[in-house]
């Protein structure tokens, strides 16, 4: 198998990203927000550009997932989407867009697919959720499920600490996997579960899993962009890999460039007209 397959592919769809799984192809997904680096991003070969809810924190500054708007997220897709020549965009429909019932989560999707031209949208939560992901895939959207640490019902957890270490919600996780597939989702994201668990549901379900601190055995990958780049040094958990730290290095850019117009050492002569 090559180590690069995407140069091979002009452009992803979930069609394809179900053939991954089947031959055994991790899936590499991340996330992003803006025009310039959804373009490096893609360019670098990702198979998924998630365009999560994720914003809220990284973008927007807040605590949570839960204040970033429908019209916030649209903007944000639309900005990826016009950078993206071949990876599947994935949009997050936030914290209470879907919730009130299925015709209101319709809407929303057809809204973020409508208005962004993205491929797919993303959904948190299983069987309490399983009427509006119904009308959803009935219109032809391609839906993404997203189990285990669900953020945006952070208050109904009280911590992001690992989840369904315990058998119940172990076996309701499971049980939502299961229907999830059985609805029609494409993929199904698990958030910071033990690494038993998702290898369980990964090995069980036809569908991709793809892990985020659900360790290695799922069908791929997804980190926070911000956060794998080291441009957000606030957040640590253990799943985090850094491949870069563009903290610093942006941070000594930007001070000699303060030293510079300081000591009037820029623009000299040939950066003048
Ligand atoms: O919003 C997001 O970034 C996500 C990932 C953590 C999967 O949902």
């Amino acid at each position: 198998m090559a180590i690069f397959p995407e140069q091979e592919i002009k452009k992803i769809t979930t069609h394809q990203i179900q053939e991954m799984k089947t031959r055994g192809e991790k899936i590499s997904m991340l996330t992003a927000y803006e025009y310039s680096m959804a373009k490096i991003l893609d360019t670098a070969g990702l198979d998924i550009l998630l365009v999560g809810d994720s914003a809220s924190n990284v973008v927007h500054g807040h605590e949570t997932t839960l204040p970033i708007t429908l019209d916030q997220m649209i903007s944000h897709a639309s900005a990826v989407v016009r950078a993206v020549q071949r990876a599947l965009v994935v949009v997050d429909i936030p914290f209470g867009s879907y919730q009130g019932n299925s015709s209101e989560a319709l809407r929303s999707a057809i809204r973020i697919m409508k208005e962004s031209g993205a491929h797919a949208i993303k959904v948190e939560g299983g069987a309490e959720i399983k009427d509006s992901i119904i009308r959803i895939l009935s219109a032809g959207v391609p839906v993404m499920g997203h189990l285990g640490l669900t953020p945006q019902s952070i208050y109904k957890f009280g911590t992001y600490t690992v989840r369904a270490k315990e058998d119940a919600e172990a076996k309701k996780l499971i049980d939502d996997a299961y229907l999830l597939q059985e609805i029609g989702c494409f993929a199904i994201v698990l958030e910071k579960i033990p690494a038993a668990l998702a290898k369980t549901v990964s090995s069980n379900l036809r569908i991709p899993i793809i892990g985020i601190g659900a360790g290695p055995d799922v069908d791929g990958q997804v980190l926070v962009t911000h956060d794998m780049l080291g441009i957000n040094n606030d957040f640590q958990p253990r799943f985090l890999r850094k491949y870069a730290h563009l903290n610093d290095i942006i941070t000594n850019a930007v001070r000699n460039y303060v030293k510079d117009v300081k000591l009037e050492d820029f623009p000299n002569m040939s950066e003048s007209y």
